[in-house]
């Protein structure tokens, strides 16, 4: 007889997505236990989100079975396959804006059948209990459009367990939190398991997937590549090549060498409020020509804020100045042309366009030539996105998508590059690669960087000098080598 506890829950049997000529998801193969959290893992665009949709039937498989509790599932739609027990949680969160969070819960807690809405009279009561278990009771009323982003997640994470799945399909849960928020969130999720679901987990966050997984299966270009222990996929020769990369290089250069021109972006005094919050409290910094600062900052602090006061897209009260004169008066689109790129960490994509049109337009400025050789400097860069020229941005993996983002801002020339929250949803390996073209880049142009990251692996090697933004004000200054020991305890 088999042992019932030890059947797989799920079991996915040569599973493959077609997109035209793109074979996505080819051939997988990986089953699940109850009470087991898998990790899957893989460079950006290897099919890891495609293999999820394709199991819960966003997408509707080419070929092969996918097996709940031996039932099969493939090509059955999704609310079908939701009804049996599968629950996904989205990295971008939909939430219904105009109710409530404990209104947004209730729906989740809802059953199909509306007649037995009012069997249950205890709908309220379970919704405040879920909303309690993940750390919302401090904002039941309030709407999500005014929640911070870990509260937006914590919101589909408690909308997850109302619906009481087997199964939990998770997306990259742990992107843009911080390292406390990531610990919160690990140990909702583990939760899952002790209650005997089923839980498949992505993640580009490679510490904190390892700490919390059963075992880990490695994709590359839609394929299984390697299964085992955290350690052992870890360890894999072809994971480390196309996955993990290698370390970063520090190369923090000291502000004296910079200390004869005067800074290019001088911020002072700067005060942003937002109805009667106050989003940033006079903060004041400087960015010398040619620099690469980095502002750390967890989620809240106020660093989107910042950017978007330079870029003039908020007003703001005491004084910016870039070059020497005030910016304050110029419209968005003159401070653009004046060589301030801002890359925002919503990415802002034209998603009806296609990649090269989206390119096209960062280098509309060019003449022919310069764009040419730009377009080419940007597909020696990111070689994917050569491959995609004609695919539509809104269907790109995250991965595919930040980098298009990215290589928009540098088609525009920057003479200052603002990038917020870069590293959001890329493989380690890609944050490799665009390590090095920042390198390349300051080396060979007189390009001057600010960086918004909580992500402080990629914000200190880059950075010559750092500040940590926190509550709206600027709290600490310095070199990288002493951010560990003097501001590092919310971050590492
Ligand atoms: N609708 C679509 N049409 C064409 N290509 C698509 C479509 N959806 C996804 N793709 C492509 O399929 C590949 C796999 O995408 P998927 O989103 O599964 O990657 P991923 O492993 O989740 O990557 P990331 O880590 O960047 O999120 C990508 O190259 C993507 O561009
Ligand atoms: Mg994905």
């Amino acid at each position: 007889m088999t042992d019932v506890r030890n059947a797989p829950m799920l079991e996915v049997t040569n599973l493959t997505k077609r997109f035209g000529g793109l074979v996505a998801v080819k051939n997988l193969s990986f089953s699940i236990r109850p009470g087991e959290i898998l990790g899957l893992i893989g460079p950006n665009g290897s099919g890891k989100s495609t293999a999820m949709k394709s199991i819960i039937g966003v997408e509707r498989p080419s070929a092969g079975s996918v097996k709940l509790d031996g039932e099969e599932l493939a090509g059955l739609p999704s609310h079908r396959i939701a009804r049996k027990g599968v629950g996904l949680v989205f990295q971008h969160s939909r939430p219904l804006a105009r109710q409530t969070v404990l209104e947004n819960i209730k729906v989740a807690l809802l059953p199909d059948k509306l007649t037995r809405v009012f069997a249950d009279k205890d709908v309220d009561g379970k919704a405040r209990a879920i909303a309690g278990r993940v750390g919302l009771s401090g904002v039941l009323d309030r709407k999500p459009p005014t929640l911070a982003f870990a509260d937006l997640r914590r919101l589909e994470l408690a909308k997850a367990i109302a619906r009481h799945p087997k199964l939990v399909l998770v997306d990259e849960p742990f992107a843009g939190l911080t390292a406390s928020e990531v610990a919160d969130f690990s140990d909702l999720i583990r939760e899952f398991r002790d209650e005997g679901c089923a839980v498949l987990l992505v993640d580009h966050n490679v510490k904190s997937v390892s700490a919390l997984v059963d075992r880990v299966l490695a994709m590359y270009l839609g394929e299984w590549i390697a299964e085992g222990t955290a350690a052992e996929v870890m360890q894999n020769e072809t994971v480390r090549r196309v996955y993990l990369g290698g370390a970063l290089v520090s190369t923090a250069r000291p502000e004296s060498s910079f200390s004869d021109k005067s800074p290019a972006l001088q911020v002072e005094n700067v005060g942003v409020t937002y109805g009667k919050a106050l989003a940033l409290q006079d903060v004041s910094l400087h960015v010398h020509e040619g620099e690469f600062v980095s502002l750390v900052g967890l989620n809240g602090a106020g660093k989107t804020t910042l950017f978007n006061a330079i870029s003039g897209l908020v007003p703001h009260t005491g004084e910016i100045k870039w070059a020497g004169a005030p910016l304050r008066g110029g419209t968005p689109a003159q401070i653009a042309r004046s060589g301030i790129v801002q890359c925002p960490e919503t990415r802002e994509l034209f998603g009806d366009m296609n990649v090269r049109e989206n390119l096209d337009l960062g280098g509309n400025a060019l003449d022919d030539k310069e764009r040419t050789e730009r377009l080419e400097w940007m597909f020696d860069l990111f070689p994917i996105l050569k491959a995609r020229q004609t695919q539509l941005s809104r269907t790109l993996s995250g991965g595919e998508q930040q980098m298009l983002a990215i290589a928009r801002a540098l088609m525009m020339k920057p003479k200052l590059l603002i990038l917020d929250e870069p590293t959001l949803g890329l493989a380690p390996v890609i944050l490799e690669t665009l390590s090095k073209a920042l390198d390349r880049l300051r080396e060979t142009s007189d390009i001057t960087v600010l960086l918004g990251e909580q992500n402080v692996t990629f914000a200190l090697p880059h950075a010559d000098r750092v500040y940590v933004l926190d509550h709206a004000k600027i709290v600490w200054e310095g070199p990288p080598d002493r951010f560990e020991a003097e501001a590092a305890e919310h971050y590492l």
